[in-house]
């Protein structure tokens, strides 16, 4: 170890192995917290996102994270690292806290190099649960991929990192601290964002919506980020009844559940709009970090794909976006029933790879106002990530305009412009090879499929998707395998890049019907022959020896 000081306060750098195996996935480094305990691990991969920014002296930074197990370690050691690496300040959500979208408006706001972000978004928390490191960079959006490898890179081969041994740092009151050269601001996580709420929507309207007798809400905040957010924003400053947010408080192991708002884990919101009687007008849920959202009405689901689509067609009804949009964008496996919408705007539609850093040069060039992905994540031109609560407020401000309920908004939109019937379905924890040969066995006949029957289907095209970027060209192969049959029905193949036990494998399948007598269908019944072909086409049973999915939604 050697050392050196700034200001009086020591400098230590600790020589290190090199890890091999920090290779960011679709969303940031996200491994168990048990990995990222190990010895000098988690300070790794921090200094090799330092060594990556060549302005890194005299720099601000935004910092915060999910509040799961781990976080508040993660942060003292990141300050500590931060000033050892001559930061010039970092700007911290108080105890640590910042929801994801929150912390990509703070760097655009405060015109930070980037932001690190201590989430693994709706993966399990506490001890035996996940942890992750995510890095926004200066447009306040995911790192590139062109980043992510050479952190990786660098990371494969980092020999020491550098770091303060004076702890703890202060981090749960607001104020302004100096540790040696670095400033650490610590600011209150919520009023930024809300502000930037507040100038997005029409507050007043929703205010009175929700402070009307015959309306009310729930919103489950799934003990995690979004829990402050939504009591501030929407029981303080909206007006909601007190306790229309559920599970509000933040806790390290989100109570014990999964933090994922589907209808699988938000069971408690599930079980509130599906009553009989007495159901809320209007129901939604947000994930660990805030960047995901779920909407329900009174006995009704809606689609993440159909809500992006109904969103897009409502636009104009919102005031930040009631100038009109530049165009959209979804992810390749996200349902099309936004693209019908674009087609009768006469707006451009992007289909991008799965992962929100796809959408971030379209949003920079000004391609797109509004995206999507079937993976309950919705966003805007406002921030460079997608947002849970965000979206959430877009509804409410749909409603509030329009004075009709969830379901009849949705069955209204399916007349207009049809429905397309989604479900993904997800085989979890698979050993890498079965997924491997999988995948290999479809690549391989890949180019055989094209112009077969399949049940009563015909496959029109099946191809490998490979994405060049419209703005800097940039190309990114294997996004997933695709099969498009005659009738515009589509399924798609795709491995996880989220996970971190064993190999998660998605099966995602569309119908777009436009007959309505055929829109009262239950949706697996409808995809049902589909279904059917997507696991003889992988031969799901033969390489995995699953029957069924693990996860439907
Ligand atoms: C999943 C979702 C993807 C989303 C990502 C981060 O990634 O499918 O849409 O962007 O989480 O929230 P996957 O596990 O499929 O790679
Ligand atoms: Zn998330």
């Amino acid at each position: 170890m050697k050392t050196a000081s700034v200001s009086n306060i020591r400098i230590n750098t600790i020589k290190i192995k090199p890890f091999k195996d920090q290779k960011p996935g679709t969303s940031g480094l996200r491994k168990t917290v048990k990995q990222f305990q190990v010895l000098d691990y988690l300070q790794a991969f921090i200094q090799s996102i330092f060594n990556s920014q060549a302005e890194l002296e005299g720099a601000t930074l935004i910092l915060g994270g999910d509040g799961r197990y781990f976080n508040r370690e993660a942060v003292q050691i990141i300050l500590r690292m931060a000033t050892a690496n001559g930061v010039g300040k970092i700007i911290l959500g108080q105890a640590g806290i910042l929801s994801t979208p929150a912390a990509s408006h703070l760097i655009t706001k405060y015109e930070a190099l980037g932001g690190i972000i201590l989430s693994a978004s709706h993966n399990a928390g506490g001890p035996l649960g996940d942890f992750g490191v995510k890095f926004d960079t200066a447009n306040g959006g995911p790192a590139p991929e062109s980043l992510t490898d050479e952190i990786f890179i660098i990371s494969s081969n980092l020999r020491e990192y550098k770091i303060i041994d004076i702890s703890p740092v202060p981090m749960d009151k607001i104020g302004q601290y100096k540790l040696g050269n670095m400033v650490i601001e610590v600011i209150d996580a919520v009023e930024d964002y809300s502000k930037l709420m507040s100038e997005i929507f029409n507050f007043d309207k929703i205010s009175r919506l929700l402070t009307s007798s015959d309306f009310s809400m729930c919103f489950d905040a799934m003990h995690a980020v979004t829990g402050p957010y939504a009591t501030s924003i929407l029981e303080d400053q909206l007006g909601a009844r007190q306790g229309s947010v559920i599970r509000g408080r933040p806790l390290p192991n989100f109570g014990g559940a999964h933090p994922d708002p589907n209808l699988v884990h938000a069971e408690q919101l599930v079980e509130t709009m599906y009553r009989e009687e007495g159901a809320p007008n209007f129901g939604a849920a947000s994930d660990g970090d805030g960047d995901r959202n779920m909407i329900m009405g009174d006995y009704f689901f809606v689609t993440p794909s159909d809500s992006l689509a109904i969103m897009t067609a409502n636009a104009h009804l919102i005031p930040a976006y009631s100038k009109g949009l530049k165009g959209v964008a979804r992810s390749m496996p996200t349902s099309e029933a936004v693209d019908k919408v674009a087609e009768k705007m006469g707006l451009n539609c992007f289909e991008t790879p799965t992962g929100w850093k796809f959408f971030s040069n379209l949003l920079d060039a000004d391609q797109i106002t509004l995206c999507g992905e079937e993976s309950f994540g919705t966003g805007s031109s406002h921030v460079n990530e997608k947002d849970g609560l965000w979206a959430v407020l877009f509804w409410l401000n749909i409603l509030a305009e329009r004075q009709d309920s969830v379901e009849h908004i949705v069955r209204q939109h399916w007349a207009e412009y049809g429905r397309n019937y989604y479900t993904r379905h997800d085989y979890e924890k698979l050993p890498f090879k079965s997924a491997e040969s999988l995948f290999n066995n479809l690549h391989d006949n890949i180019n055989q499929l094209s112009q077969k029957p399949f049940n009563q289907h015909t496959i029109a095209t099946a191809d490998s998707f490979t994405y060049i970027d419209p703005i800097d060209n940039s190309i990114s192969e294997n996004q997933g395998v695709r099969i498009i049959f005659d009738d515009s029905s589509r399924i798609i193949f795709r491995l996880s890049g989220t996970g971190t036990e064993g190999a998660t494998l998605r099966v995602y399948i569309e119908k777009y019907v436009t007959d309505l007598a055929q829109f009262e269908l239950d949706t697996q019944d409808a995809l049902k022959s589909l279904i059917q072909t997507a696991e003889s086409i992988a031969d799901i049973k033969g390489y995995t020896g699953r029957t069924e999915p693990t996860v439907i939604t």
